[in-house]
Parts: structure tokens; C-alpha cells; sequence
């Protein structure tokens, strides 16, 4: 299997969903549709979605509908980097390789753009065409938990906040990653496996791989921080050291940093043991995930 066809099939599939379900730019308030569409369609890598998929496939072949619901993970990780970048958080005026949301619709349309992607995957999973009332409730379930305060992305981004300026320690940084980045990739697999209804066996494979491959794709995140240019990032470089944010190259150092990405690799791949082909493409994700450089 070739990953880039892989990815760019899902992908599509992706967007072709978000362009049916978010409403059309001329639908009024025309501005609100603007500013969701901008984020929304500036060129992500979608890895949410894609793992999502992927996790359906590895559980089952004959289902359909999944881009319904994994489409959802894209607009609860956008909106989250709406918020991220606003001036009283990260502060950022680079995203996607694009002028900020707040920076081109000013603060008040950002935060609304937020809160209407927000708001709009849970809609969406409430109306999932192909999916009966057990699955949407326990998608609604998966996506609520991961983005809330206990453990979820919010949670983790307040620690983040928090953290600014506090003495790094190895403890508050494995919680702020587990909860700000990992829960929503946990998620995204969990997602995935419940939706092509895994076994109990099959969801606790697939957790393990999603909580390794999610704090695995911090840890890159940290190390691209430091190492790359912003042209390549399609966002602010330097930023985490500028703002004293608690890293793991911060705590650990790039090398070891490096290493344990590559230690969270290899567990992700162990979880996935009983599973045979049909989670090939979950490991390449996993891979692709260490080895990306953006
Ligand atoms: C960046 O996420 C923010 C984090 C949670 C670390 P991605 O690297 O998935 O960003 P996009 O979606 O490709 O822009
Ligand atoms: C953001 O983490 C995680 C979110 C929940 C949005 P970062 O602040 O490290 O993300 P980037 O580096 O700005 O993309
Ligand atoms: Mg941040
Ligand atoms: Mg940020
Ligand atoms: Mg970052």
C-alpha cells in the first residue's frame, strides 16, 4: 500500500463530508460561515479523521458512513486551533500556512467560529445518517470526554496555560500532553473501532495504539517546534521556548525527546499485534506520525 494514495483518498472523503455538512458560505450570517470555512479548508492534515478510518477498517470492512463521523474530529481540532492561536492564548498570527482566524476576521468572529464548529460536530453526530442511536450516543460520548476538562483538551490547555513560566517537571508535562493532544487522538481511534463495532478486545488494542500514537504526535510536535522553520510548519516557529511552555525538549532534551517518540512508535505498533493487514495503514500513520517533518 502506497501511504500518500491512502492519505489522499481519506482526505478527500474527509472534505467532501465537512463540505456537505458545514453550511455554505452564502448562507447567512455569511461571516460566521466565512471564518469556519477558512480554518476548515486551509489544508490540515486531516490525521484525525485518517486514523479514525482507519481504525474502522482495521476492525471491520463492510460499514459506511465513517467519514460522517470522523469529519466531526476536524471540526473540534479546528476550532481548537482557532482558540489556540487567539492573542489571550498562544497569541499566534500564522496557521495552515495562512493569517490567523482572528488576524483576518478579528477576535469576536474567531471565538464564534470556535464555538460553531463546536457545536457543530455534535450536531453532526447526533444526525449521522448511517449510525444507530447506541454508536451516535457512544460517539457523542468519545468526542464530549476528549474535549472536555477532566483529562480531555481543555483540561490540557489550561495546564498548558498554566504551565507557562512554572518549572518543567516530567509529571506536568506527560498530563499536558496526554490531555491536550493525546485524548482527542485516543479518541479518534476509539471512534473509528465503536463506529465498525469492535469487540471489547479490539477497543482496548485500539485505545493502547491511539494513547501511544497521540502522545507520540506531541513529542514531534515539540521537537518540529525547535527544529524546523515556520515556511515549512505553516505556523509561528520558536514559539514554545518564547513562551516558556513546558516541552519534552524542554524537559528531556532533543535526543531523548527523539527516542521516546520512537519508544511511543513501537508501542503503538505492539498494540496492534492481534490485529493482522487490516491495520497496516494504522501503522504507517504511526510512522508517518514520528517521521513527518510538519
Ligand atoms: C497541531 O495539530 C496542533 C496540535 C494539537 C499539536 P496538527 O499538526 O494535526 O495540525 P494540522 O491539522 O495538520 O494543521
Ligand atoms: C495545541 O498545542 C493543542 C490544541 C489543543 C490546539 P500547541 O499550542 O502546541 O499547538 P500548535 O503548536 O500551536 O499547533
Ligand atoms: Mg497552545
Ligand atoms: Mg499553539
Ligand atoms: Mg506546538
Amino acid at each position: 500500500m502506497n501511504l500518500k494514495e491512502y492519505l489522499a483518498a481519506r482526505v478527500q472523503a474527509v472534505d467532501a463530508a465537512l463540505e456537505r455538512w458545514v453550511p455554505a458560505e452564502t448562507v447567512p450570517p455569511q461571516t460566521i460561515h466565512r471564518a469556519m470555512r477558512y480554518s476548515l479548508f486551509a489544508g490540515g492534515k486531516r490525521i484525525r479523521p485518517v486514523l479514525c478510518i482507519g481504525a474502522a477498517e482495521a476492525v471491520a470492512s463492510a460499514y459506511s458512513g465513517i467519514e460522517d463521523a470522523a469529519c466531526t474530529l476536524e471540526m473540534i481540532h479546528t476550532y481548537s486551533l482557532i482558540h489556540d492561536d487567539l492573542p489571550a492564548l498562544d497569541n499566534d498570527d500564522l496557521r495552515r500556512g495562512r493569517p490567523t482566524n482572528h488576524v483576518v476576521f478579528g477576535d469576536a468572529m474567531a471565538i464564534l467560529a470556535g464555538d460553531s464548529l463546536l457545536t457543530l460536530a455534535f450536531e453532526v453526530l447526533s444526525k449521522l445518517p448511517h449510525a444507530n442511536d447506541a454508536v451516535k450516543a457512544s460517539l457523542i460520548k468519545e468526542l464530549a470526554t476528549a474535549s472536555g476538562t477532566v483529562g480531555g483538551m481543555i483540561g490540557g490547555q489550561v495546564h498548558d496555560i498554566e504551565g507557562e513560566r512554572q518549572t518543567p517537571t516530567a509529571a506536568l508535562l506527560e498530563s499536558i500532553h496526554r490531555a491536550k493532544t493525546g485524548a482527542l487522538l485516543r479518541a479518534s481511534v476509539r471512534m473509528g473501532a465503536i463506529y465498525a463495532g469492535a469487540s471489547a478486545d479490539q477497543l482496548a488494542a485500539l485505545s493502547s495504539y491511539g494513547e501511544h500514537t497521540g502522545l507520540a504526535f506531541q513529542i514531534v510536535d515539540d521537537i518540529l517546534d525547535v527544529e524546523q522553520s515556520s515556511e515549512t510548519l505553516g505556523k509561528t516557529a520558536g514559539k514554545d521556548q518564547a513562551q516558556q511552555k513546558i516541552t519534552f525538549p524542554a524537559v528531556y532534551g532533543l535526543d531523548q525527546s527523539k527516542r521516546m517518540a520512537a519508544q511511543e512508535r513501537q508501542a503503538a505498533h505492539d498494540a496492534l499485534t492481534p490485529f493482522g493487514d487490516s491495520a497496516a495503514p494504522l501503522r504507517e500513520i504511526a510512522d508517518f506520525i514520528v517521521n513527518r517533518n510538519a
